[in-house]
């Protein structure tokens, strides 16, 4: 079937244009000023704008934690992804210790097979075995080069400097990038254990256990060792002002260094954890929201490209699961949920703000993610590119809510916000998924095999 676009407002990142858009067996056939309909069916856009279907490049869906699985699985994440724009996820492969990456990435392959949404992975190792370098390489041959390691964590998951530089240089011989959690580990289990210790153990100790030196500190270490090991980075998670003076000095002295912040940083500053438990606890997350200071700087390094892309860190857990931590902040599951939001949020915060231009906008929600994790055919509004499409209405108003989100999360952080400008419609692979309020998700998702990245 083929379905032709009539006069878009059609948004990439270098320029806007008025356009019409055919699309035919899923991908983007032509872009012209004027394309007859033929046999098409035709969607009119007069007044809305036309965007490349979103790209979540952090997400945690079906994360198992101590206090169980996160709340979205593949499918129910990928529908409220989809129903917030974006069509397009990577989540994450975490092996057991010493467990092959290979071995681990074909039990996650089989786990995801009812995304609604395309998807990949990031594979994260978890630790140093010989055979490593030799799994690293074959992830990259398998179409998956991009891998995540986290610094905080040390008793589960996260690495110690020494392997992180190790990881690092097999992944830059193999031609991959690395996305790095950037805590000081060592220094938080320390903070966290004194702080339980001394008896302080509400939601507020969280923040406090993990002050904004820990993150800047942990990139600055980072970016010492892609200096020594020459290894692309891309920095999740970004939280704090001196975090981007370091990125931004790296930046400008030509290192691979590229940088994500996340909704929730942008809008929230730490005077949420100083509720009760249930009002604190479902703002429990790493690193934790800072003060205003902090939430201007990342403002700004969206504006002047210190950041190049928004992902959500999706990854919410229910109240009940939350409150695992009531006598202890420790035992707070850590995360938020965001992925139907995401585009909301940056639209109107910060377009109809002023801060953005829509052209940023479809950089920091799609088309950097694209060009950074080598996903060929997504985040451009070209001829045989696939057709994930975004016709978004401008005007269209909507207030969050978890009685009417499509994430399985019994509450939103987002709660009330009411927003200007959503989808009117959504398309993945050439299928509109969402027309006004009507909602068709069952489109079954690709997983990405990406081409090698040229570093
Ligand atoms: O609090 C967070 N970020 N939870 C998800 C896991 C992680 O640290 O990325
Ligand atoms: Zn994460």
């Amino acid at each position: 079937m083929k379905l032709l676009i009539k006069n878009a407002r059609l948004v990439q990142p270098d320029v806007s244009q008025w356009a019409d858009v055919l699309i035919a067996d899923g991908k983007i056939a032509e872009v012209a000023a004027c394309i007859a309909a033929n046999d098409a069916e035709v969607i009119d856009a007069a007044h809305m704008l036309l965007f490349p279907g979103g790209i979540d490049p952090h997400v945690h869906l079906h994360l198992p934690v101590a206090a169980g699985f996160s709340a979205d699985d593949f499918q129910t994440g990928s529908r409220a992804a989809l129903a917030g724009g974006t069509t397009t996820l990577i989540d994450f492969v975490t092996p057991a210790r010493a467990q092959s990456l290979v071995k681990a990435l074909e039990l996650r392959l089989a786990e995801a097979e009812n995304c609604h949404c395309d998807y990949s992975f990031h594979i994260s190792p978890v630790g140093w075995h010989p055979t490593l370098p030799d799994e690293i390489r074959e992830c990259v041959t398998m179409g998956f080069p991009s891998f995540k390691v986290y610094m905080a964590y040390l008793q589960t998951i996260g690495v110690e400097e020494d392997t992180l530089m190790r990881i690092m240089k097999a992944v830059a011989k193999a031609g991959g990038l690395m996305a790095v959690h950037c805590e000081t580990g060592r220094e938080l289990d320390e903070l966290r254990n004194s702080f339980a210790e001394q008896g302080f153990k509400a939601p507020l100790f969280h923040p406090r256990s993990r002050p904004a030196y820990t993150e800047s500190n942990a990139v600055k270490t980072l970016i010492d060792l892609v200096a020594k090991t020459n290894c692309p980075v891309y920095i999740v998670h970004v939280s704090t002002a001196d975090s981007l003076r370091h990125i931004q000095k790296a930046q400008q002295a030509g290192m691979p260094v590229f940088a994500e912040t996340c909704p929730h940083y942008l809008l929230f500053s730490e005077k949420q954890y100083e509720g009760d438990f249930d009002q604190a606890a479902p703002f429990v997350m790493s690193p934790p929201l800072r003060t205003e200071h902090h939430v201007e700087a990342l403002w700004q390094a969206i504006a002047d490209r210190t950041i190049q892309s928004i992902g959500t860190d999706h990854c919410p857990f229910q109240l009940q699961q939350k409150r695992e931590g009531r006598h202890d902040f420790r035992l707070i599951p850590n995360g938020v949920g965001g992925i139907e939001e995401r585009m909301l949020l940056l639209y109107h915060f910060g377009v109809n703000s002023g801060r953005i231009s829509i052209e940023r906008f479809v950089e920091l929600t799609a088309s950097s993610a694209a060009s950074i994790f080598s996903l060929n055919n997504k985040g451009r509004i070209v001829a045989g590119a696939d057709a994930d499409l975004v016709l978004w209405d401008p005007q269209r108003k909507k207030t969050i809510s978890a009685a009417r989100h499509r994430s399985q999360c019994d509450h939103s952080i987002y709660e009330g916000i009411s927003v200007t400008g959503s989808p009117a419609i959504v398309i993945k692979r050439g299928k509109v998924v969402l027309n006004d309020d009507m909602f068709f998700p069952d489109v079954k998702g690709n997983c990405l095999f990406r081409g090698s990245r040229a570093v």
